[in-house]
């Protein structure tokens, strides 16, 4: 079993794109830049835009926060949205969700200009991620097939089955997968809680990826030998033994599965490290297109 380590690999693509930033800005030229709207002060998304933030700056990326409390409406913020659309000096916009009950994601999702949308969410992009034309992938799927490319893990015919349907992970991921392309060209079915007998379908998995949103979900009687294990998952859970209280694991009971897998994600440290790179990723690539 080899674990697949997210921290090393997101670690080599900053400093390639640290290289490639460096160089922008040999030429003269202004470097990319990122905006991460945050609205209301959920911590975990605080933390996440800060994380943002910080890696921009550590590969000399030009970034702004633009914090926003939880009474914005929906007409500021979609005006705050169409200035940095206008701003030449922004070139990937992120709208940190989820977003407060009284603003319409949907909306404001649309609202950002699709070559910004780095986050991949615009219906534009998700249509274009489906016909298979060059787009804007979301980070955390764009992360997941770099980890599978760089490990070089065979894609093409395996059967990839994803658990879980939202539009950030489990959809695209899917979409990626099954792309006629060097990386993918993978035969995928994607289930879901609605699934009478979810363990007939990851049982058949030689890529499985876990993207359900409950601790330890994925047990080792749900999995084939030497399956591949991509965990998405990010779950706190009480533990009294650590100085915290609690300690963050996957949707795969990792202690199990991983005596049958071949290759298998840590949680932390796998996936989550990459969604940031890949985040980085798309900033440059819309830096370039604009
Ligand atoms: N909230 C959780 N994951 C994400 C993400 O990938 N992008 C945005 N914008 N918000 C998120």
């Amino acid at each position: 079993m080899q674990i697949i380590d997210g921290k090393k690999i997101s670690a080599e693509i900053k400093e390639e794109l640290k290289t490639e930033i460096a160089r922008i800005i040999s030429e003269g030229k202004n470097p990319p830049g990122l905006v991460t709207i945050l609205v209301g002060d959920d911590p975990a998304s605080s933390v996440y835009v800060k994380m943002k933030n910080k890696a921009c700056a550590a590969i000399g990326m030009y970034s702004e926060i633009k914090k926003l409390d939880a009474e914005t409406t929906e007409e500021e913020l979609l005006k705050i949205i169409n200035e940095y659309n206008n701003n030449p000096k922004i070139h990937g916009i992120l709208v940190q969700l989820p977003l407060p009950k009284h603003i319409n994601e949907d909306k404001v999702i649309e609202s950002i200009l699709p070559k910004k949308d780095v986050d991949g969410f615009h219906p534009y992009n998700v249509g274009n991620l489906v016909i298979g034309k060059e787009t804007f992938k979301s980070c955390t799927p764009y992360g997941i097939v770099e980890l599978l490319r760089r490990y070089n893990i065979e894609t093409k015919g395996k059967h990839v089955v994803v658990v879980g349907r939202s539009n950030i992970v489990g959809k695209p991921v899917a979409n990626l997968m099954l792309q006629k392309e060097e990386g993918a060209n993978s035969v995928v079915t994607v289930c879901h809680s609605a699934a009478r007998d979810l363990s007939y379908f990851t049982k058949q998995a030689d890529i499985l990826i876990a993207a359900i949103g409950k601790a330890n979900f994925i047990t080792e009687d749900m999995v084939k030998e030497n399956v591949v294990v991509i965990d998405v998952g990010i779950n706190s859970i009480d533990d009294p033994a650590t100085k915290k209280g609690y300690r963050l694991v996957g949707d795969v009971d990792f202690e199990n599965v991983s005596k049958k897998a071949s290759y298998i994600t840590p949680v932390p440290g796998g996936v989550g490290p990459m969604t940031i790179a890949m985040l980085l990723k798309n900033t440059l690539q819309a830096y370039n297109l604009q």
